[in-house]
């Protein structure tokens, strides 16, 4: 089956029609779609018809899935261990009041790459709506390797060798959430990653950026975290960015979290419900 491709915007992102998901994607088609990802960075299919079993199952074609991490916070709402709550609503369905989970979901509007505070970093994201609110709840896409590229050479020189640590508390505290418990803290120690990466399938170099990133290893925190601050304003400069509106259910999102970033955008929370289930793929091993 051939894809078409349709760019979303002049440096990256595509929507890709022409998947029949009501199938099963066959290997040939899902070589396409790795390709389109790898790519393009982020692509946005409309109205796929996926389920949840279909959903793990079309994600489970890229390679291993993470599991959602079970905090005390977050009974879960899903039977399936590999969708990540994305929404609003609570395991009963009904929309979130917990202030506790409020915040933590707010965590998810600063720009960031899911699971970079995790060593074995995620290589893709697959969100999928599932309910979408009438208004607002857009999702901001940036592509690292853009960014990279646009760098001045001395900044590109300064950070080539840098390594930044990665703590999932440090975006969460960042959002408003309160100092982490014992638990939360044995349940997701830090990570360390370079700054500089080289995204293989595309051959290209990219920046590896996250609001997780605390600070930079070997520097005094606050410098570190002045860089990461100033990196993350440049990379999301407003020509770099894009915001996809989510149409309805069955609309689906892939992205290679090793070479974009992306933030979720306020709605009226209270008020309407957003029902979004992700998962989440980790980079081969042997990489
Ligand atoms: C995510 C995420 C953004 C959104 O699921 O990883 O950041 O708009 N979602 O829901
Ligand atoms: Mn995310």
């Amino acid at each position: 089956m051939a894809l078409t491709a349709r760019p979303l915007h002049p440096l990256f992102a595509a929507e890709i029609s022409g998947v029949d998901f009501s199938r099963g994607v066959d290997p040939e088609t899902f070589e396409e779609i790795r390709v389109a990802v790898h790519r393009y960075g982020v692509c946005v299919f409309r109205g796929t018809g996926l389920t949840d079993e279909s959903h793990i199952a079309l994600s489970r074609l890229f390679g291993e899935l993470e599991q959602a991490p079970r905090f005390s916070i977050a009974r879960r709402r899903f039977r399936y261990p590999e969708l990540f709550d994305a929404g609003n609503l609570d395991p009963d369905g009904n929309i979130l009041s917990d202030e506790r989970r409020r915040m933590y979901n707010k965590g998810n509007q600063l720009w960031h790459t899911d699971s970079s505070f995790n060593q074995h970093r995620s290589a893709y994201s697959l969100l999928l709506a599932h309910e979408v609110p009438p208004v607002g709840g857009d999702t901001h896409f940036a592509d690292m390797r853009v960014a990279y590229e646009a760098l001045p050479e001395d900044r590109k020189a300064q950070i080539e060798d840098l390594v930044a640590e990665h703590w999932l508390w440090h975006s969460r505290m960042l959002a408003g959430y309160p100092e982490p418990t014992e638990e939360e803290k044995r349940e997701k120690p830090p990570a360390r990653h370079r700054l500089v990466q080289l995204h293989r399938e595309s051959g290209r170099r990219t920046l590896y950026l996250a609001s997780h990133a605390s600070h930079i290893v070997g520097w005094p925190v606050e410098e570190g975290r002045r860089l990461i601050r100033e990196l993350i304003e440049f990379a999301t400069q407003p020509q770099f960015c894009l915001a996809v509106q989510w149409h309805g259910p069955g609309d689906l999102i892939i992205w290679d979290n090793r070479c974009t970033m992306h933030r979720a955008t306020p709605f009226e929370d209270v008020r309407y419900r957003r029902d979004m289930r992700r998962t989440t793929v980790y980079e081969a091993v042997d990489h």
